[in-house]
């Protein structure tokens, strides 16, 4: 199973994908968190991104493509993974099509999580007051926003019209309660068994 999780920046796409991946025993793999955590260990790599995780802004797709292809090439990934945060923008899923298809294999879900803006910047604000996550900040945000609606949204249609399930889910109310929205969805597509919560 491999799993596109999409959502705008707060939708709960972490807090998401690391129920599913448990449910279905495969991992999670956030872009953000690999992005972060170079950034923290100060690799060549990570002095590179940090200012554009700051400033909200997209890593080039060339980069994020390498980082997905050793990650995929792990051998946790082999039956399969929750892709949290990739891919983003069309080039990106072209390449995932590209990695993907090397060992026999496509996406089988673009999940997508809905919760209006209002909400999504509450969410965050919150976070930012514990969490100091540097890109959680009204410009950053306000930069996430505009590059998902304008470079994320368009590969939820490009999967739709690969003829790949697309599953639209409210991401809003308790945790527990969109964790069991999406595993309903999931069951009704065939692609979670009732024994996996
Ligand atoms: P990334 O880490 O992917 O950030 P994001 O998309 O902005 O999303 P967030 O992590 O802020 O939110 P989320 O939807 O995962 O929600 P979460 O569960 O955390 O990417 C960061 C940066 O890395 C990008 O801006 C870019 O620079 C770079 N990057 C990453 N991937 C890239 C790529 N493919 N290409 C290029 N650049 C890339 O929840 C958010 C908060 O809400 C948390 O505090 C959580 O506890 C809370 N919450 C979650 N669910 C609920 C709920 N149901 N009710 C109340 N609170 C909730």
């Amino acid at each position: 199973m491999i799993c596109v999780m999409v959502g705008p920046p707060g939708s709960g796409k972490g807090t998401q994908a690391e129920l599913i991946a448990a449910a279905l025993g495969v991992p999670h793999i956030s872009t953000g968190e690999l992005l972060r955590a170079e950034a923290a260990a100060g690799t060549p790599l990570g002095r590179e991104v940090a200012p554009l995780l700051a400033a909200g802004e997209l890593v080039p797709d060339e980069l994020m493509e390498r980082l997905m292809q050793q990650r995929l090439a792990a051998p946790d990934a082999a039956p399969g993974a929750i892709l949290d945060g990739y891919p983003r923008t069309v080039p990106q899923a072209e390449a995932l099509d590209r990695c993907l298809a090397a060992t026999g294999r496509r996406a089988d879900l673009v999940l997508v999580l809905e919760v209006e803006e209002e909400m999504l910047v509450r969410r965050l604000l919150d976070r930012a007051a514990k969490e100091h996550r540097t890109d959680d900040n009204p410009d950053s945000i306000a930069e996430r926003l505009v590059e998902y609606r304008q470079l994320t949204e368009p590969v939820v249609e490009q999967y739709r019209g690969a003829g790949v399930a697309v599953l639209a889910v409210d991401g809003t109310g308790p945790v527990d309660a969109v964790h069991a929205r999406i595993a309903r969805a999931m069951r009704g597509a065939g692609l979670l068994a009732d024994e996996q919560a």
